[in-house]
């Protein structure tokens, strides 16, 4: 099955041609074609993601990647006069709200043959609405255009899915845990089978990405923060720099498996209210070194905490599979803590997506929606009206 995925719940506009094949227990994908661009640079003025701006950008950015990735595959064949022009005013009126949209997907399109394509599987939150939405309306201005069945994803569940196009030597074993960390999330979810998904735990107020970005950011690095604190707390394990900074390790010793992590930054700006006379008229300049102290202390704090937590999820029921995914499994602390699980519980299997499928990416949604399609394949038949979801919960 051939699947075209669209991804646009928050910075990143990205599109794959992904073929999957094989059983709910053994899928397997190979990428025809994959685009992805990411808007990080133009939010880094704002320290986060401005959600009008994402939507116009995406808006703009939908149809040459779509060439991109359809050239890529080697779908991108002309034809002339196939579409009607009662089907061209359908899809402007699916498109009208989205600015400048219409005029490039005619351009784009209207010379092309429609590709080999089954289905198109769009991210239909959480995220974003604004942004959502535009990736939602290109979706359903391809499926009426080349008349393709449209389904919608869970931007999660492909997080969780992101896994599948690792090596398919270990499968998933039920029931898993996953440990979702990206900028939006935090959480522990209990899967029991395929499709099948608990709650179990998740933050009670800022994401962890985020505490790595509100910190980065006090500590005037650029944003994404994590990758940042990353490259400077690996500088002071090397340079083995005493331990100055201490920062609270929030929640590590609750009874439940819930996060907190807004502390974090505040004690972050604590310590620099502190000791660098930070929010006074003459703030100290922090040495590198300093820098490092600091950014090694909070991975550490972030790192303990998500371990712990972890662990006292594992002890809650016969997991077989750790998930790990998320733009913060980026972080190769990270990596090396979860990956070690394996020494640690010998009959659990630790899955961690590849490099480059941890952070937002399309092809985690083609992997989410053939599982969806597997699982149930009356999804391509039933006519559904598709409204972006940006509280959209895993169930
Ligand atoms: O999953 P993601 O790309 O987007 C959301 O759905 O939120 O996650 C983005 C988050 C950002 O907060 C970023 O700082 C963090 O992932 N991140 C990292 C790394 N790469 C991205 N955090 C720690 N280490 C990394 N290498
Ligand atoms: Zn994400």
């Amino acid at each position: 099955m051939k699947i075209l995925s669209i991804e646009t719940s928050c910075d990143e506009t990205a599109i794959s041609l992904v073929e999957a094949k094989g059983k709910i227990d053994s899928p397997s994908f190979s990428v025809l074609g994959n685009a992805l661009f990411s808007q990080i640079d133009l939010h880094q003025q704002y320290g986060g993601v401005f959600p009008t701006l994402a939507k116009r950008e995406h808006a703009k950015n939908l149809p040459p990647i779509l060439e991109k990735v359809l050239t890529e595959a080697k779908s991108f064949k002309t034809a002339k006069n196939i579409y009607s022009e009662e089907l061209w005013n359908e899809i402007e009126e699916i498109l009208k709200k989205e600015e400048g949209l219409y005029p490039n997907f005619r351009a784009l399109l209207e010379p092309v043959e429609k590709p080999e394509i089954d289905v198109i599987a769009v991210t239909l939150g959480p995220g974003l609405e604004p942004a959502l939405w535009v990736g939602i309306s290109f979706a359903i201005a391809l499926g009426k255009l080349w008349n393709i069945p449209v389904i919608p994803v869970n931007h999660m569940e492909g997080h969780i899915f992101s896994v599948l196009t690792n090596d398919n030597k270990k499968k998933i074993g039920f029931p898993a845990l996953a440990l979702l960390i990206s900028g939006g999330h935090t959480e522990l979810v209990k899967i029991e089978k395929l499709g099948s998904y608990k709650l179990i735990g998740k933050t009670v107020d800022d994401a962890v990405g985020e505490a790595f970005d509100k910190s980065a950011r006090l500590l005037g690095l650029p944003y994404p923060g994590g990758p940042e604190i990353g490259k400077l707390a690996e500088i002071a394990r090397e340079k083995n720099l005493p331990h100055n900074a201490k920062l609270p390790r929030p929640m590590l010793h609750s009874h439940d498996l819930n996060f907190s992590f807004s502390g974090l930054k505040t004690a972050v700006l604590y310590y620099l209210r502190d000791h660098f006379d930070y929010l006074t008229e003459n703030p100290k300049e922090l040495s590198q070194d300093e820098k490092a102290d600091l950014a090694r202390e909070i991975e550490d704090a972030i790192t303990e905490v998500l371990e712990i937590k972890t662990k006292k999820a594992l002890e809650n029921s016969d997991f077989k599979t750790l998930i790990v995914a998320g733009g913060v499994i980026g972080s190769p602390r990270l990596r090396n803590v979860f990956q070690n699980f394996e020494t640690i519980y010998p009959d659990l299997s630790v899955k961690i997506p590849e490099k480059g499928l941890n952070t937002d990416n399309s092809i985690m949604i083609a992997c989410a929606g053939y599982i969806r399609v597997l699982l149930d394949s009356e999804i391509l038949t039933y006519p559904q009206q598709i409204r972006a979801k940006g509280n959209l919960e895993l169930e």
